[in-house]
C-alpha cells in the first residue's frame, strides 16, 4: 500500500501523522511511505530522519493523488478537499458530528473515513483521546502554575512552597486521565492536592495510588464550594462522555476564591465546567473574572507538538499497522476497535451518532463491507 503523510495546514497545527519509527516499520512490511516536505518541521523531525527510515519526501499533490491511505492528525481542510479520492482511506481525527460540510465532502467523495476520536475498546474508552488528555492534564499544572505568578495576573505564590513557607493548593474536579496526571504534577511540584470525583471507585483507586499525598473528596456542591474556597489553582478535568459539561461551579461561586487564583478549565472543548469560561487561544490564554485568572485554551497539546506527536502516534500506528496491512477488508472485522471509527464508508455514514446528527441513513459497517 502507498501511505501518504501530508503536513498539517490546519492554523497552529505543529503536530505530524507519523514519526520515523512508524515509517521503518511500515516499510518493513512493504508498504511504501510518502512524507510531504517539512511535515515534521513543527515537532522537530526533519525530511532525513524520514528518508533514513526509508520514506520519500514529496509534494503534496503527489501524496494526496497517489496514496492509497493518508495519515493525518486534524480533519482535513477546506483547501484540501478536493485532493481527496474515491475509496482512499483517511486516519485522523474527524469530529464529524459537528461538522456537516465535512461529512458531506468525505460522503460525496467516497471516502473511508476513520476517526481516531471513535476507535473504542469493549471497556468503552478511547484509546486515542488517552494521550491527549495526559499531556493536557501535565501541562494543566505546569500554566497553572505560571498564571499564579504575578507577572500572568496571580498572586504571586510557588506551588511547593519553600521551608518556611506554606504550599499551594490544587484543586483538580475530576479524577479521570486529565485529572491523574494533573494529580502526579502537583504532587510532584510539593503542592497539597484535592481531587473530586462523582465516581466513588475512581476515587477509591486514586487513594490506593497516591495514598496521603491527595486528599480525594465526592464531588458534590458542598464539597465543591469549600475546595475551591481553599485552592490557589483548581483544574477543570470532569468530562460525562457525550454530554456538555455540567457548569460546577458559578459565576457567584468564584467569589469564594482568593483574589489571584487561577483556575484551568481543561473541560473547555465540552463546554467547560465554570460558568465564566470561554474558550481561548495560545496566542492570547487567559482573562479575569472576579479576580479569578481563567485559562481555557481549547487545544492545549498544541503548545507541545513534539512531545504530543510522538504520544499520539504511540496509540494511533498499531491501528495503521493493521489498515496498511488488510486494508478496510473483511479481515478487519475481527477488530472492533477498529470498525467503531469507520464514521464512513464509500458514499454511506457508518457512524450511528454522526447519521442521527446530520440526517443521514445509517449503515452499520459489517452490514456494506463485501
Ligand atoms: N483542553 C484540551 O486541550 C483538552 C485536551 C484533552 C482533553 N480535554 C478534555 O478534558 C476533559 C477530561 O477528559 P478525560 O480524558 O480526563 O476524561 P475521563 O473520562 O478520563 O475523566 C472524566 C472524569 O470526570 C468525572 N466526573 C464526571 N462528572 C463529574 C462531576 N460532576 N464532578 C467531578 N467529576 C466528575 C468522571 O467520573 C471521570 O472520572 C474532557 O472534557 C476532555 O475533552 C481537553
Amino acid at each position: 500500500m502507498i501511505i501518504g503523510i501530508p503536513k498539517e495546514i490546519k492554523t497552529h497545527e505543529y503536530r505530524v501523522g507519523i514519526v520515523p519509527s512508524g515509517v521503518i516499520e511500515l516499510v518493513k512490511r512493504g508498504h511504501q511511505v510518502l512524507v510531504e516536505e517539512d511535515a515534521g518541521k513543527g515537532s522537530g523531525i526533519g525530511n532525513g530522519e524520514y528518508e533514513e527510515a526509508g520514506g520519500r519526501i514529496s509534494d503534496s499533490e503527489t501524496i494526496f493523488n497517489e496514496s492509497d491511505m493518508l495519515i493525518k492528525v486534524k480533519e482535513p481542510q477546506r483547501s484540501e478537499l478536493h485532493l481527496l479520492r474515491e475509496d482512499q482511506i483517511l486516519y485522523t481525527y474527524l469530529h464529524l458530528a459537528p461538522d456537516p460540510e465535512l461529512t458531506k465532502a468525505l460522503v460525496e467523495r467516497k471516502i473511508i473515513g476513520i476517526a481516531y476520536e471513535t476507535i473504542q475498546l469493549a471497556d468503552g474508552s478511547l484509546p486515542l483521546l488517552v494521550p491527549m488528555s495526559e499531556v493536557a492534564g501535565r501541562m494543566s499544572v505546569q500554566v497553572g502554575a505560571r498564571c499564579l505568578e504575578k507577572e500572568y495576573g496571580g498572586y504571586g505564590v510557588l506551588l511547593g512552597g519553600v521551608p518556611g513557607v506554606e504550599r499551594a493548593t490544587v484543586t483538580i474536579i475530576g479524577g479521570g486521565v486529565v485529572g491523574i496526571n494533573a494529580a502526579k504534577i502537583a504532587v510532584g511540584m510539593g503542592a497539597n492536592v484535592i481531587i473530586l470525583d462523582t465516581n466513588l471507585k475512581r476515587l477509591a483507586y486514586i487513594d490506593d495510588i497516591f495514598g496521603t499525598s491527595v486528599i480525594t473528596l465526592m464531588s458534590n456542591h458542598i464539597n465543591i464550594k469549600e475546595s475551591i474556597r481553599r485552592a490557589d489553582l483548581v483544574i477543570g478535568a470532569l468530562l460525562i462522555p457525550g454530554s456538555k459539561t455540567p457548569r460546577v461551579i458559578t459565576k457567584e461561586m468564584l467569589l469564594l476564591m482568593k483574589e489571584g487564583s487561577v483556575i484551568v478549565d481543561v473541560s473547555v472543548d465540552q463546554g467547560g465546567c465554570i460558568e465564566t469560561t470561554t474558550p481561548t487561544t495560545h496566542d492570547d490564554p487567559t482573562f479575569i473574572v472576579n479576580g479569578v485568572v481563567h485559562y481555557c485554551v481549547a487545544n492545549m497539546p498544541g503548545a507541545v507538538p513534539r512531545t504530543s506527536t510522538f504520544a499520539l502516534t504511540n496509540s494511533t500506528m498499531p491501528y495503521a499497522y493493521m489498515l496498511a496491512d488488510s486494508g478496510v477488508t473483511r479481515d478487519i472485522l475481527q477488530n472492533e476497535a477498529l470498525i467503531k471509527g469507520i464514521n464512513v464508508y464509500k458514499g454511506k455514514v457508518t457512524y450511528k451518532s454522526v447519521a442521527e446528527e446530520l440526517n443521514y441513513d445509517y449503515y452499520p459497517f459489517q452490514d456494506v463491507i463485501k
